[in-house]
């Protein structure tokens, strides 16, 4: 495919981010997705908006989808827990990273991307960890499709949860072994963990007002380079069907 193009908005208030989101699209279709992309935030003081050309793009597969919901915070992480457990994280590096999100994982406050768990031995791998690893460069072959076909299923899927899914996806072809994630939304209280190329959505991962959230990408440390470039370099659309 030629003539593609990443198109990633941010917007923040007061100096706090509160929306991005990014788009791959033809070239013609870029001033349509950037007027799409500016009524997104809902209130904003800042809004960034930038384009780069997709040199090489890979199509991707999404991971099966299943939904779990619990009486209580407690209950969910444990959830999740167990979940990380099984894909051979050990209960007390899952402990510690749940721990770490739901404390602010950048000496107390939000990262402003993900952290990378070592996933033997519980050591974080990212090189700053107030900035953490942010995956871009990811979309929807066919948005629209892909969120009537899952609302047809019977997920209520929202833009946001289809941005993570798409997010995920990408992660999983990177060599993301496991990841959990719930947002700095005070409103949004479910979050995920993906295991053995499976999405759990998980609520409440947080209650209601509770400011933190973040993710948590599990890797073999000696995959840590090859890792970061993908996840920051390579282009991939989410295809329904091969
Ligand atoms: N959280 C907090 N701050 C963010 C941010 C985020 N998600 N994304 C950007 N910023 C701020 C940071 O201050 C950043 O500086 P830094 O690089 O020192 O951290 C600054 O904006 C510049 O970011 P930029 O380099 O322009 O962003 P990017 O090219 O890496 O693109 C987005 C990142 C905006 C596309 C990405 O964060 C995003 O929102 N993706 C789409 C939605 C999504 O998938 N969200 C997660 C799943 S729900
Ligand atoms: P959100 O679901 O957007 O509220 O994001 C939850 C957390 O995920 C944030 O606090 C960041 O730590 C992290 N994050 C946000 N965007 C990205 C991204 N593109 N890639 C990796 N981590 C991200």
């Amino acid at each position: 495919m030629r003539d593609l193009i990443s198109i990633r908005m941010r917007a923040s208030f007061k100096n706090a981010h509160i929306s991005g989101a990014e788009r791959i699209c033809k070239k013609e279709k870029v001033s349509q997705i950037i007027n799409e992309l500016l009524k997104r935030p809902k209130f904003y003081d800042f809004i960034s908006i930038k384009t780069e050309e997709v040199k090489e793009l890979e199509f991707i597969k999404m991971p099966s989808i299943r939904s779990f919901d619990f009486k209580s915070v407690e209950e969910a992480r444990a959830f999740a827990k167990v979940l990380l457990e099984k894909a051979g994280i050990k209960m007390d590096i899952a402990n510690d990273v749940i721990e770490l999100i739901s404390k602010g994982a950048a000496f107390g406050k939000n990262m402003r991307g993900a952290m990378l768990i070592d996933i033997d031995t519980g050591q974080r791998l990212e090189e700053d960890k107030e900035k953490g690893i942010r995956t871009i460069k990811v979309d929807w072959e066919d948005r629209d499709l892909a969120k009537q076909m899952l609302l047809s299923s019977g997920y209520k899927i929202t833009d946001r949860a289809l941005d993570a899914l798409a997010l995920v996806s990408k992660n999983i072809r990177c060599g993301v072994i496991a990841e959990v994630c719930w947002s700095d939304d005070v409103d949004y209280t479910t979050g995920y963990v993906v295991v053995n190329k499976t999405y759990y959505r998980i609520n409440p991962m947080k209650n209601f007002g509770d400011p933190f959230g973040g993710r948590a990408y599990f890797i073999k440390a000696e995959n840590l380079e090859n890792i970061v470039d993908c996840l920051r370099n390579k282009a991939f659309l989410v295809r329904l069907k091969e």
